[in-house]
């Protein structure tokens, strides 16, 4: 039977750019945050890129009309990124020199959702993914591209069936959301998340914008049922 998907935070704040962290957060989060580098991601939490795989190999993504648009799309934004701050340029969205043609062999990030910005939305990427979990407790929403609804959680609570490692294949929606730290001893869900959820996401080939893209509410209503759009729309960015 399909889950009910209840985000744990009512009020739902996001990250509305990649950029330079700009939310209060608890202390122990601020100086992971800092510690680790990190940024504000645009599909929510905050990132960091830790490795970029110099190796260069052919992409596998068609080069089709769609794949164009997107790579004109990307451009015109990262154009007008470095037009609405010149003092202070946002991260570019298009490295220079970047190759269509190619891509690195694998890309690595940590990614971090906290209880002030507590939610991923709705995005996929032409490759796929590998998760790895290294603290905190999180609910993971995927939509497959027939319109399937999976959701799992990821945590250190194995024997409860909390996932360590996750793959998600290339063309899939993925959304999630932080859920409240176990208690030790018992696992019983306390009232919060102390230090939020750290992963780790492995990109194969290698992550580019143009290969990615967010769910829009259109796109939420096209894939499932009036009744699963309801439950989803809190995680659409657009
Ligand atoms: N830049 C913005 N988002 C991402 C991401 O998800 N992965 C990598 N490697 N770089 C990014």
């Amino acid at each position: 039977s399909r889950q009910a998907i209840k985000p744990f935070f009512s009020q739902t704040k996001f990250a509305a750019n990649q950029g330079s962290p700009d939310v209060s957060e608890p202390p122990a989060i601020a100086s992971l945050i800092a510690s680790l580098q990190m940024l504000t991601h645009i599909e929510g939490g905050y990132f960091v890129e830790t490795d970029r795989d110099p190796l260069l190999i052919r992409s596998p993504f068609p080069l089709d009309a769609a794949s164009q648009r997107t790579l004109e799309l990307v451009a015109q934004q990262n154009q007008q990124r470095q037009q609405q701050l010149p003092q202070q340029p946002p991260p570019a969205l298009q490295r220079p020199g970047f190759d269509p043609h190619h891509r690195n062999a694998s890309t690595t990030i940590f990614y971090l959702l906290t209880p002030s910005s507590p939610q991923g939305n709705f995005h996929r990427n032409r490759a796929r993914t590998v998760h790895t979990l290294h603290k905190g407790r999180g609910q993971y929403v995927l939509i497959h591209p027939d319109g399937r609804i999976e959701t799992f959680v990821v945590g250190q609570d194995v024997a409860r069936g909390e996932k360590l490692q996750w793959i998600v294949e290339g063309g899939i929606y993925k959304a999630s959301f932080l859920l409240p730290d176990r208690a030790n001893g018992n696992g019983e869900e306390l009232g919060e998340s102390r230090e939020g959820l750290l992963i780790s996401e492995t990109v194969v080939p290698g992550f580019e914008f143009c290969d990615h893209d967010f769910l829009t509410r259109s796109g939420l209503m096209e894939l499932v049922s009036a009744d699963g759009a309801k439950q989803l729309e809190s995680f659409v960015r657009l």
